[in-house]
């Protein structure tokens, strides 16, 4: 086999995270006043919370000093969280599980490589809190995607060198913190919008495939 582990983004990739992610900062947008759509959204993929707001604010005409930005995070998080903390196993699509149970059946290990500090939360409504074999996220990473520190440390903790994982991703962020850190990445998206990407996935369950 090429690969001995599978490194997956969470939001967008696991599991559909990414709309509440929208829905949080499309609220936070509304308060202030700014205009906020998918459009901007996609460019939030993937990228640090603090970074994320500082692109919800660019042209606003709103400065902030860092405490208030800091403030206005945390509001988007805890309307984040209302959202995570209701979701259950049942938010875990079956085509995402059954895809995870059978990679580990072929003896690949697994882990999640994400930017998110509720990455432990989410894992946990879900039903995946103790699935993978290594997880490391923004809670424990001092540079995020576009950098490659969150996917070195994920597979370091699975004993593996980056050429031996491959990475799963849904952003350009994401992609370019893969090539940075020299791993192969399947992107989920098309080519033109995910370039860099060794390969192309429509969903999920594609990767069985992809892998053979
Ligand atoms: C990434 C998301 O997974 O996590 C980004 O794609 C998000 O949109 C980032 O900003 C940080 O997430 P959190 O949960 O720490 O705010
Ligand atoms: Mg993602």
């Amino acid at each position: 086999m090429r690969y001995k582990g599978i490194i997956f983004d969470l939001d967008g990739v696991l599991c559909s995270t990414d709309e509440y992610h929208y829905l949080a900062w499309k609220a936070l947008a509304e308060r202030l006043g700014i205009p906020f759509d998918r459009e901007k959204n996609r460019r939030l993929r993937g990228i640090s919370r603090q970074e994320s707001l500082n692109i919800l604010l660019e042209g606003s005409g709103i400065s902030c000093t860092e405490e208030r930005k800091k403030a206005l995070a945390e509001e988007k998080n805890a309307m984040y969280r209302q959202m995570l903390a209701r979701m259950s196993p049942a938010d875990l699509s079956r085509r995402v599980k059954t895809t995870l149970e059978e990679l580990r059946k072929r003896g690949l290990k697994l882990a999640v490589g994400s930017s998110s500090k509720n990455t432990a939360f989410i894992l946990e409504r879900v039903g995946l809190g103790s699935f993978f074999d290594a997880v490391a996220d923004g809670s424990c990473i001092r540079h995020a995607k576009p950098d490659p520190e969150v996917f070195l440390m994920a597979a370091d903790r699975l004993g593996l060198a980056p050429r031996e994982c491959l990475v799963v991703e849904d952003a350009p962020a994401g992609v370019q913190a893969a090539a940075a850190g020299g791993f192969d990445c399947a992107a989920i998206g098309d080519a033109g919008e995910l370039p860099g990407a060794a390969g192309y996935l429509k969903e999920l369950p594609d990767l069985l495939q992809y892998l053979e």
